[in-house]
């Protein structure tokens, strides 16, 4: 019997003398070839601020996750700091709606507030700040509308980039626009520099997709449409061409990491971008992805651990380097103990 053959230069075995399983046999082994394992450095904490102190507000859809005044969002970053994650992404939560979304650039705002909190208490702390107007505007659109009560795309930028440079001046470190307004990020990066915030850096949410999978957040952020949806700007889930598009579009504009959201309904779509840049590519595992986990787990359908690691290392297999996620603390414990 031939026990190999070599097909178009690559060396391929044939059983009996190829056997896979030799590498599956023990722990050890398996520890030794092991490829695509998520670090906790590569992980990021999203979490929602609201005003006030001592305040906490679990979030029903989101088992674990809290909105949190300033001075307890500091203590939970510290433990997950503690625990080595990458950073923080941090998200606003007010009452304070408007038309024009004038809250979202207040210098006292509910996430400047929080930025200088972190950045007084942790300053080794990475933090990355959701630059959005929805849960700012008091129509929960992303954008401003015009007359007609569509979203207006050029006059969205200066209040996005107003609001990205009132992030900076709080201390963030990094600024993630998440409208999906076209140019925004040519905007935001010359508005920093004019600011002098020249180190500042830009997380794109390039291919952001209109999903389904946003649900829980709403709830958690106050930031659901109170007309229509999102079509009109979040990208339509059957193009994955597209995205490379936006990515590519985004990297011209001066971004300095592009992201791919949601993520392990996308992985196909990471992988594209992972070809297409050299940039750090972070994934977003959102609020559905991560609270139908938690959901099954309840239920005892699913082991919570072992189901959210391997989505998570799913997510970088395909090809992420940043995976933002509602798990972070809890994957950074798990990967250490695992060891791998
Ligand atoms: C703001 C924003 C959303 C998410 C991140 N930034 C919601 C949306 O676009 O409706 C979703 C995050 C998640 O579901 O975890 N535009």
């Amino acid at each position: 019997m031939q026990a190999s053959t070599t097909q178009g230069g690559v060396f391929t075995g044939a059983f009996p003398a190829v056997r896979h399983r030799r590498l599956r046999r023990t722990e050890g082994m398996r520890r030794l070839v092991r490829q695509a394992v998520p670090r906790p450095a590569q992980l990021v904490l999203p979490m929602f601020a609201v005003e006030g102190s001592g305040v906490r507000q679990p979030v029903d859809a989101l088992p674990g996750v809290a909105r949190l005044s300033p001075d307890l969002l500091v203590e939970e970053a510290r433990a997950a700091h503690a625990q080595g994650i990458g950073g923080v992404l941090l998200f606003g939560v007010t009452d304070g709606k408007d038309a024009e979304a004038s809250s979202a650039h207040a210098p006292d705002g509910v996430v400047q507030q929080a930025v200088r909190a972190l950045e007084d208490a942790l300053p080794d702390l990475v933090v990355i700040t959701d630059v959005c107007l929805c849960a700012y505007t008091d129509h929960g659109h992303c954008g401003l509308l015009d007359d007609h009560g569509q979203v207006a795309n050029d006059p969205s930028l200066e209040v996005l980039a107003r609001t990205a440079v009132s992030h900076a001046d709080a201390g963030a470190d990094v600024v993630a626009p998440s409208d999906m307004m076209d140019g925004r990020v040519a905007a935001i990066r010359a508005a920093l520099d004019d600011a002098g915030h020249e180190d500042v850096a830009i997380m794109s949410y390039s291919a952001k997709y209109a999903s389904a999978f946003y649900g829980p957040f709403r709830e958690a952020a106050g930031s659901a449409p109170g007309h229509g949806d999102r079509r009109g700007y979040q990208m339509d889930p059957p193009n994955a061409r597209e995205a490379v598009r936006e990515v590519l579009a985004d990297e011209a504009e001066g971004a300095d990491m592009v992201m791919v959201k949601p993520a392990a309904t996308y992985l196909d779509v990471i992988r594209d971008v992972r070809q297409a840049t050299r940039l750090p590519v972070a994934a977003y595992h959102v609020s559905g992805e991560y609270s139908m986990v938690k959901a099954a787990a309840e239920r005892g359908w699913l082991d919570e651990r072992r189901a959210m690691l391997e989505t998570l290392t799913a997510i970088v297999r395909a090809g992420a380097d940043i995976v933002i996620t509602y798990a972070a603390v809890d994957a950074a414990r798990w990967i250490r103990e695992d060891d791998q």
